[in-house]
């Protein structure tokens, strides 16, 4: 049975960088809070209307393809996560096939949030093993900048986030240990709302954290979007961010060990690991928790803040530019987010 391997890489981010001082005109808030919270300095936000999460992905998609010796016709299918998409429906996936112009090949969408690169990894991974395809697309992009709440009130959630996309091109191998060792994906709903956007969607209002579930219940079901869903913030991001920090510092140094152990491996012997840039405070727990040096935990946060579905494959693009990933080394790739669910890569580079 062939392994997969990640044959090209690429990322895009917008030109447009967004300092925490500029955040500052529009919120409550200031460089030295978001910089001591999260580590981020700046971030980019895509263009308001050339730009969108497609178009960003077509960008870092050929990049990749170019990469991996091959053009847009040979890819075979298409895995494409965000949670930011062009339009409600269709999925992006579809979009990035005709923008590639490419044959009419399976376009699958994936919505794990901040885990959905992994999770899209696991999907291509496990198509590559089968021997159903030869040249899979696998994309993170998002475009958080159109759908954040810039008030004060929204402060926690938007300071965090930023555009951008990333795109490996998965082939199979068949040289002895090379590829994707293993993928391990998990889930846990029961705090579903915590960290989520409601609307739009179908809902029942008791889910919803009390302080924006106050409706009235003649209006449910009879709409899609409302002035009182503006009004009440549920057309935002909502976060409990410190009840999401407490999960995250837990999952992921349990689902790398898990990578590692059914490996029968340690956190010494990776190369580099490569955490979904969520916090950087988050990324530099697990690294003590894990005893990992410096050099092997890549973080570029400071410059990009959050890109949820992108942020994986924008670092390990960034990595593997800067020359710290080579033929040979061993890649950790983790990811947690909202849902909850959290996942891991080990790579065989
Ligand atoms: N600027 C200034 N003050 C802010 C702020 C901002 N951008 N956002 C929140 N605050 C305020 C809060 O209102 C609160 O004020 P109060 O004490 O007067 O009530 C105070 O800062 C502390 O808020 P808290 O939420 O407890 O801060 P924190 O230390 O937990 O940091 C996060 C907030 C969001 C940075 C942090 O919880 C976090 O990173 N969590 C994980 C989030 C994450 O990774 N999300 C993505 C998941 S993949």
């Amino acid at each position: 049975m062939p392994q997969s391997k990640i044959a090209g890489t690429g990322f895009y981010v917008p030109q447009n960088a967004v300092s925490n001082n500029d955040l500052t005109k529009y919120m409550d808030t200031s460089d030295e809070w978001i910089q001591e919270r999260t580590g981020i300095k700046e971030r980019r936000y895509a263009h308001r209307t050339n730009e969108t999460t497609t178009t960003m992905a077509v960008e870092a998609s050929k990049i990749a393809i170019e990469r991996a010796g091959i053009t847009p016709q040979d890819i075979d299918f298409i895995v494409f996560a965000t949670l930011s998409p062009d339009y409600y429906f269709p999925g992006c996936g579809v979009l990035l096939q005709r923008a590639m112009q490419m044959k009419e090949i399976g376009a699958l969408d994936i919505r794990n949030q901040c885990s959905g690169f992994v999770y899209a990894l696991s999907v291509a991974d496990q198509f590559i093993k089968t021997g159903m395809y030869k040249n899979i697309l696998v994309v993170g992009s998002e475009k958080h900048s159109f759908g954040l709440d810039f008030s004060t009130r929204g402060r926690n959630v938007s300071v965090i986030f930023g555009d951008g996309a990333g795109a490996v091109v998965l082939q199979p191998t068949t040289k002895e240990g090379q590829g994707i060792l293993s993928t391990h994906l998990h889930s846990d709903g029961e705090s579903a709302e915590i960290l989520a956007m409601y609307n739009p969607g179908t809902h029942a209002n008791h889910w919803l954290p009390q302080k924006l579930a106050d409706f009235d219940e003649a209006e449910i079901g009879e709409m899609f979007f409302s002035h009182d869903m503006i009004d009440k913030a549920q057309v935002f991001p909502n976060m409990d961010g410190p009840a999401v920090f407490k999960k995250a510092v837990v999952k992921f140094p349990e689902v790398i060990m898990e990578a590692l152990t059914a490996n029968n491996l340690t956190p010494a012997d990776i190369t580099v690991l490569i955490p979904h840039q969520a916090n950087l405070r988050i990324a530099e727990f697990v690294q003590k928790k894990l005893g990992l040096s410096n050099e092997q935990v890549y973080n570029n946060i400071q410059k990009y803040g959050n890109t949820t579905a992108a942020s994986v494959p924008i670092a390990l693009c960034e990595a593997w530019e800067a020359g710290k990933i080579k033929e040979g080394d061993l890649v950790c790739l983790a990811a947690f987010g909202s849902g909850f669910t959290w996942a891991s890569a080990l790579v065989r580079w």
